[in-house]
């Protein structure tokens, strides 16, 4: 399978350093684990908003009400009120709806000897999920998923140095899809204003905290930023467990074997191949990572695909094991971005994995078909994961 240059450490290789300098991209690269947790745990030092040191005009409202870009105290008041709406419970609550859904999907395909998990489940099960919950027609997932692939583009890494006109024009490109589903949601949102409810749209349009409201932009961006995140992740990260299954037969024996071992398969495919693999953070002051000194407005790619393979932290880290103990893998980030959907992404993984188990006993890849990964690098997964049921 080839594999990018960029995830050298996808193969095994070490890095040279913990940290080093990208001079063409004029960016920072951050493989090491505890270098990363250092980052990730002070935001005071290293920002979310990369926005402002890349070198492309960006609307500012596209990035109100998203996140993964606000630094304290906006960020504690937003999460807080999306919290409010987005709580474990109403998580939990989902068990039984994901279990039938994935069901129902794998009905479709029950009576052939071979089918496309990422097409026939992967896909549509999180997404389905995620339309559910905030309250607009899983039927429009086709769109949603355009328009996601759009937004994504080719999955380019951030560059600060200037790319001249292609990066604006992929940039504009990828707005115009961000445009159309924000469109969408507004539309949705202000129909809840009018006819509240029972989904996370409604609670968004809502939610109030300290006498405040969120806006109509923090209400559609957050919406999206839910769908986008939502979905593609957690379908890599079951095509990265059935991949990480199928590439590991003893292991894979146990698992069936011992269905408690389910949930720790799932953190082990996280660790090893880590699906949101690199996030970005800049840097507001000079400051000292990994013995090197980086100035104040540099931009650091935090790789955390490769720090979950820090030999430093993880012994036998290109090894496969569903019981590793301690696994202190930052898949889902660390600190005040933790990943807001962690347990769902989890509930969904143990559900989907269990259930492939149970009504597949030869489950297996094809020889014939092997899978085709994500382009570009900031993501790890498959896009087509042809499997053989007998
Ligand atoms: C944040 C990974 C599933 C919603 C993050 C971050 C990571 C991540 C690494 C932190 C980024 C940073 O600090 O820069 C993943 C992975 C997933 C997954 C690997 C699946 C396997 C989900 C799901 C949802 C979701 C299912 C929602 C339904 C979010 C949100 C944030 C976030 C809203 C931003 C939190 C904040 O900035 O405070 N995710 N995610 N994610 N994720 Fe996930």
């Amino acid at each position: 399978m080839a594999v990018d240059p960029q995830h050298f450490w996808l193969r095994g290789e070490k890095p040279a350093s913990p940290v080093d300098f990208d001079e063409e991209r004029g960016v920072w690269n951050v493989y090491g684990h505890p270098e990363t947790v250092e980052i990730l745990s002070d935001p005071k030092t290293f920002s979310s908003n990369v926005a402002r040191l890349v070198p492309v005009d960006l609307d500012p409202a596209f990035l109100e009400g998203d996140l993964t870009q606000m630094d304290p105290p906006f960020h504690r008041k937003l999460r807080r009120l999306v919290s409010h709406a987005f709580t474990p419970k109403i998580v939990a609550d989902l068990e039984p709806r994901i279990a039938a859904l994935t069901h129902e999907l794998l009905d479709a395909v029950a009576d052939r000897d071979r089918f496309e998990l990422v097409a026939d489940l992967a896909y549509p099960l999180p997404v389905i999920v995620i339309a559910e919950l905030l309250g607009v027609p899983s039927s429009d997932r086709d769109l949603f998923r355009q328009w996601v692939e759009e937004q994504v583009g080719g999955g380019q890494q951030l560059s600060v140095v200037d790319q001249g006109e292609e990066q604006q024009r992929e940039l504009n490109a990828g707005l115009e899809s961000f445009r159309k589903i924000l469109d969408y949601f507004l539309e949705h949102a202000a129909e809840r204003r009018r006819n509240p409810r029972e989904d996370l749209l409604t609670q968004l349009v809502q939610a109030e905290v300290d006498g405040e409201r969120l806006t109509d932009n923090e209400v559609v961006n957050f919406a999206n930023l839910l769908l986008g995140a939502g979905h593609i992740t957690t379908t890599m990260l079951l095509g990265n467990t059935v991949m990480c299954l199928d590439a590991h037969p003893e292991q894979a024996a146990r698992v069936r074997a011992d269905r408690a071992l389910v949930p720790g398969a799932i953190e082990e495919s996280l660790r090893l191949l880590t699906p949101f693999a690199l996030t970005y953070r800049a840097t507001m002051t000079e400051t000292e990572v990994g013995g090197r000194r980086v100035p104040a407005d540099q931009v650091l790619s935090v790789w955390l695909g490769a720090a979950n393979r820090d030999d430093r932290v993880f012994a036998d880290p290109e090894a496969f094991d569903p019981a590793r103990d301690p696994n202190p893998h930052i898949a889902f980030g660390r600190g005040i971005h933790f990943c807001l959907g962690a347990p769902l992404a989890r509930l969904e993984g143990r559900i989907a994995m269990n259930i492939l188990l149970d009504r597949f006993p030869a489950l297996r890849t094809d020889p014939a078909n092997p899978p085709v990964l994500m382009p570009g690098t900031d993501m790890i997964g498959a896009t087509s994961l042809p499997l053989l049921t007998e």
